[in-house]
């Protein structure tokens, strides 16, 4: 018999201790990196071989060059010091249910290609629905149900579809359409919103970003005279897409209002809470939610701050069919008893594409691991960091807050203007222990310190702290 060139399993399975190992050791020695990656553009491909090996190379060569020429050029998102952009935390039971699903190596397009991946995701998204107190209607006993996509940007653009297909009476999927269909959404709204239009064919003018109040919430009113001047003009208003927690600032729109708005003119209400939504698993905080139960579908990440590695994204619509209505097709190939009468869920039909990963199993174990307490715990703690961090900027001669935020990022600038604050952002960054990022409120360079990283500890706020203090003092001259 020739070479197999196959990894046999007894290999495979102490290769596998030696990456669990390797993963141990580097989560415990996370913080000895610089959070953000010090390399320059093209080093760790400088470092590269040209060409791909002939003969095949063993898995501890692999691994040291994972440490030797990979690591260089990670920035630490895993770190407690990482206060960047927004938390995409991980843990120990999302890295093993990770693990499995890649073992198991399913293709879940149909409920017919691996009925536990299709039915274990209908579950946790009935779960999720429990866990935030989200309305019955999204989930799978209703009309409605829940899905994992990849990404919050594929669930939006996944609403803006739905929404397209029920403005067009089913007919631009087979038509396509002349009709000019707007969407709204406020300044503050993700990036994503404009993709979406891009890519669905609405087009970039026929986004209006409607004005944001003192808080960067949408501002109601603003947004009906929009309507109300579009439908004037002969133009077909269709979708909203409210914030839950925008990306900037964590601003919340009134989702009750625009709901209302929505009903009154008959458009699709779309909530995007992808980092903020966590938070309702405490009860507390659920308030970030007010008026959900009147929005057509509602989004957030679990792969942000809900201890659950990238990528899983939890997408819920009251009514299931305008979704399918959209995005189903069946070709012959995929046809099977289960599918045509129409006895399973299958989800290839709630997505862009065809395929999908079993993403269910790491939320599931994350959720089995922490239970609703533990998780309930970590958020409150992240919360309560972020609060007294804000208590600190409030106190402070140097410092101020550019908004009042009540969750988990917090966002202030010097109070010495704009390029006093760019350059403390920049030094402490500089010096690898922290990483943050910041954005613009109102035109004025904000710093924000994001808190949500599974391991980070009060020590590691007022260490972050110290340093933008230190940093504001030698550089305020
Ligand atoms: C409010 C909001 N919406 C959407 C996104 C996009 O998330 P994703 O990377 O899952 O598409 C983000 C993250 O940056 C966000 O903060």
């Amino acid at each position: 018999m020739g070479k197999s060139y196959h990894m046999d399993l007894e290999s495979f399975r102490s290769n596998g201790y030696k990456a669990i190992d390797w993963i141990v050791d580097y989560l415990n020695s996370v913080e000895d990196y610089p959070v953000l990656s010090e390399v320059s553009p093209g080093q760790i491909r400088s470092v590269l071989p040209e060409n791909p090996p002939q003969d095949g190379e063993t898995f501890d060569v692999m691994l040291k060059d994972v440490s030797d020429l990979i690591l260089p050029g990670i920035t630490h998102w895993q770190s407690p010091n990482f206060f960047a952009y927004f938390p995409a935390n991980n843990s120990p039971p999302s890295i093993l249910g990770e693990l499995i699903s890649s073992g198991l190596g399913v293709q879940g397009m149909s409920w017919i290609t691996s009925p536990s991946c299709t039915e274990l995701e209908t579950h946790v998204m009935d779960w999720l629905v429990h866990m935030l107190g989200l309305p019955n209607k999204f989930s799978s006993i209703s009309r409605g149900g829940g899905v994992i996509q990849h990404s919050a940007s594929d669930a939006t653009l996944c609403a803006l579809l739905a929404a397209r297909e029920r403005v067009g009476d089913k007919s631009v999927n087979e038509h396509g359409t002349n009709t000019q269909l707007i969407a709204y959404a406020s300044t503050q709204a993700h990036s994503s919103m404009e993709k979406s239009c891009m890519i669905s064919g609405i087009g970039r003018d026929q986004l209006r970003l409607i004005n944001v109040d003192e808080k960067f919430s949408m501002d109601a009113h603003s947004l009906e005279s929009q309507i109300i001047e579009d439908k004037k003009k002969g133009l077909t208003p269709f979708f909203i897409c409210a914030c839950v927690g925008t990306t900037s600032s964590l601003a919340i729109d009134p989702i009750e209002a625009l709901a209302d708005i929505a009903q009154k003119y008959n458009l699709w209400l779309h909530v995007d809470a992808a980092m903020a939504g966590t938070a309702a698993i405490c009860p507390e905080f659920r308030f970030i939610n007010h008026g959900v139960e009147k929005a057509d579908s509602y989004t957030f990440n679990p792969h942000k701050w809900m201890f659950t590695n990238f990528d899983c994204n939890a997408f819920f619509v009251s009514d299931r069919s305008a979704l399918t209505n959209a995005l189903s097709v069946l070709p012959e190939y995929l046809k099977n008893k289960a599918t045509t009468e129409d006895d399973v869920i299958d989800y290839r039909d709630w997505q862009i594409p065809l395929g999908r990963r079993f993403r269910a199993l790491k939320l599931w174990f994350v959720i089995r691991h922490y239970g609703i307490k533990g998780l309930q715990h970590h958020i409150r703690k992240h919360v309560e960091m972020a609060q007294k961090f804000k208590q600190w900027i409030v106190e402070s001669d140097n410092f101020e807050l550019a908004v009042d935020t009540e969750l988990n990022l917090i966002c202030f600038a010097h109070k010495n203007g704009d390029e006093l604050s760019e350059r403390i952002l920049e030094q402490v960054n500089s010096t690898g222990k922290v990483y943050l990022t910041h954005t613009k409120l109102k035109e004025k360079f904000a710093i924000r310190m994001s808190i949500g990283q599974t391991n980070t500890e009060m020590k590691h706020i007022e260490k972050a702290w110290s340093l933008l203090r230190r940093k504001a003092n030698e550089g305020n001259f």
